[in-house]
């Protein structure tokens, strides 16, 4: 109802029209109805609105689109129209930051995707490119809106297109809350991102009934594509969340690592600098033994700001870490061989992993700061059979065709051609540093003595004595940093404690790094 001043000053039928909007405004904020809320309440799940409201800064969102609804006759649904069709779209900020979202409305049609619901996503993300800011999906959809047929999928090639004309001009973000399965998954697949709450939402291009029908296999669906399958098995998702609230902290926090677009940098945090920066707490990290493990994630924590380290694809490929953290205030991208899974070793998964953040972080401007402590890659049949030679392939050209600034830091071994692979100097690393406890050679030198000694050894009274001596004598030769550092390969060895120092004034000497590309259409990174 108006306020009484405004009755007073406005004819009658102006009333009424405004009422009309004010009613209908009302009837949009319902989606599918009370009893449809009631029941997405029921599931423990957050209406589409509540999402948004949770999402963005308080008051911030404006909605665009709010009375669309579909255009279909068939199956009776010109009898059924909801204001909205299903998706929530507009925009907002995130601590202040402009960001466009859609977020899908599963008491409508069960979320799923119309002509009409296509065209307001598409509307979004066509703003968002032309003024630079982040696209943020709330995904809880049955998927193609079926009594549609071929113009929801039509409706979805739209959005794929608009995704991949996107893809490394905006930052795209998919949170998914609900069900995403068939074609739909591959929006979400092409954007940046990928969010999943554990137990309530999963992802499958083809349900577990068609999967018992085709391969009799009896699976369900949490097993076949939920949040813990796609974090540990397929990589598709690169966090998870407990519950919703947790999954929408995790969006904010990731937003704010990354830049609003290609053309800008990341957003940096306050930065005290006359704190100490020496971290003692690095010489004790490497073991005595050059075979034991350890834990690089604890390098990464000493090294970075405190509390900055933001890891993404946490539980998958876990012989690399990749995430985001900041030095000195600063957004950086961190890639780092983990000793204490697999001893580090690069596999397919892990340089798919590796590769895909890096051209993430290449494409929108945040530095790469690397660490190595890499044994090379791993033999087998699994490895070769499934690609290592294309897949580790994949983390050399990602390296080799970023033009951000590159750091690495060798910490311990950095064997064979994986030492080339991890952002070594001649494939465009800005700087090179080195542990004096790091051991840059062609091979282990077991490994090493048993090939260029093996008929010596074989010939010897004692052949085991004989390796052994060997053995010692290639580590005399290559097992430390010095052979690189007169190369020049590696710029500095330092100590351990004096990581971070080196690290703040190299990442302030290349803050306005310049280097392009060779003229090109794009390269051919192989897939
Ligand atoms: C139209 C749909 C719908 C759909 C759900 N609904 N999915 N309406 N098109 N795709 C409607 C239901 O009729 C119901 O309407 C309401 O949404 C809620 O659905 P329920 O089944 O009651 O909910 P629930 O038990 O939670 O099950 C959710 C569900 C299930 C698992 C998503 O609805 C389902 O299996 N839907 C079909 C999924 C599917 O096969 N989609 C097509 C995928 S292929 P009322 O009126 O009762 O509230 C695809 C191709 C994309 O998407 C290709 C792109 C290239």
């Amino acid at each position: 109802m108006l306020h009484g001043y405004f009755r007073e000053v406005f004819s009658t039928s102006f009333m009424s029209k405004v009422e009309q909007l004010i009613a209908k405004r009302k009837e949009s904020q319902l989606g599918g109805g009370i009893k449809r809320i009631e029941s997405q309440h029921a599931k423990g799940k957050l209406t589409a609105r509540e999402r948004l409201e949770f999402l963005l800064d308080e008051g911030s969102f404006e909605e665009i689109g709010a009375l669309v609804t579909h255009r279909s006759h068939q199956f009776g649904l010109e009898k059924q129209k909801f204001l909205g069709d299903g998706v929530i779209t507009g925009y907002g900020t995130i601590s202040g930051r402009l960001v466009y979202v859609f977020s899908q409305d599963f008491t409508v049609f069960g979320g799923s995707l119309s002509e009409s619901h296509a065209e307001k996503i598409c509307k979004i993300m066509d703003m968002a490119m032309k003024n630079g800011a982040p696209v943020i999906g709330l995904n809880d959809s049955g998927g193609a809106r079926i009594q549609e047929g071929v113009v929801s999928l039509a409706g979805y090639a739209d959005i794929f297109y608009r995704n991949t004309r996107a893809s490394g001009v905006i930052p795209q973000l998919s949170a998914i809350m609900g069900p995403c399965a068939g074609g739909a998954v591959y929006s979400p697949a092409i954007t940046d991102f990928i969010m999943m709450v554990e137990k309530s939402s999963y992802m499958f291009v083809t349900g577990p009934n068609v999967v018992k029908t085709v391969t009799h296999e009896e699976i369900t669906s949490e097993e076949l594509g939920g949040a813990q399958t796609h974090a540990t098995k397929s990589g598709v998702t690169h966090f998870t969340a407990g519950n919703e609230i947790e999954c929408l902290n995790k969006l904010k926090t990731l937003l704010s690592y990354i830049p609003q677009n290609c053309e800008e940098k990341a957003p940096s945090v306050q930065y005290a600098n006359n704190q100490k920066e020496t971290r003692e707490q690095l010489n004790k990290i490497i073991p005595s033994n050059a075979n034991m493990p350890y834990d690089m994630r604890e390098v990464i924590e000493h090294t970075c700001d405190e509390n900055s380290f933001f890891e993404v694809h946490k539980d998958y490929a876990e012989n690399i870490v990749v995430g985001f953290a900041r030095i000195a205030g600063r957004s950086i991208g961190i890639v780092a061989n983990q000793p204490a899974y697999l001893a580090g070793v690069l596999d397919n998964h892990s340089s798919e992993k590796g590769a895909r953040f890096v051209r993430f972080c290449d494409a929108f401007n945040i530095p790469l700061l690397v660490f190595e402590d890499v044994p090379g890659f791993l033999p087998g049949t699994d490895q070769e059979w499934n690609g290592i030679i294309k897949n580790g392939a994949k983390l050399l050209y990602a390296f080799a065709e970023a033009t951000v600034p590159r750091i690495t830091v060798i910490t311990r071994k950095a064997y064979g051609g994986a030492y080339d692979v991890m952002n070594s100097k001649h494939i465009g690393a800005d700087l090179n540093f080195a542990w004096p406890t790091a051991e840059i050679a062609v091979m282990g030198a077991k490994g090493a003595a048993e090939i260029i000694f093996r008929k010596e050894i074989g010939e010897a009274t004692n052949p085991t004595e004989k390796l052994k001596e060997k053995e010692d004598e290639y580590n005399r030769e290559f097992a430390h940093p010095y052979k690189a550092a007169e190369r020049g390969f590696v710029d500095e060895v330092i100590i351990p404690e004096e990581t971070r120092i080196k690290l703040i004034r190299g990442f302030n000497m290349l803050e306005n790094k310049v280097d392009t590309l060779p003229r090109k259409k794009h390269g051919n990174i192989p897939l």
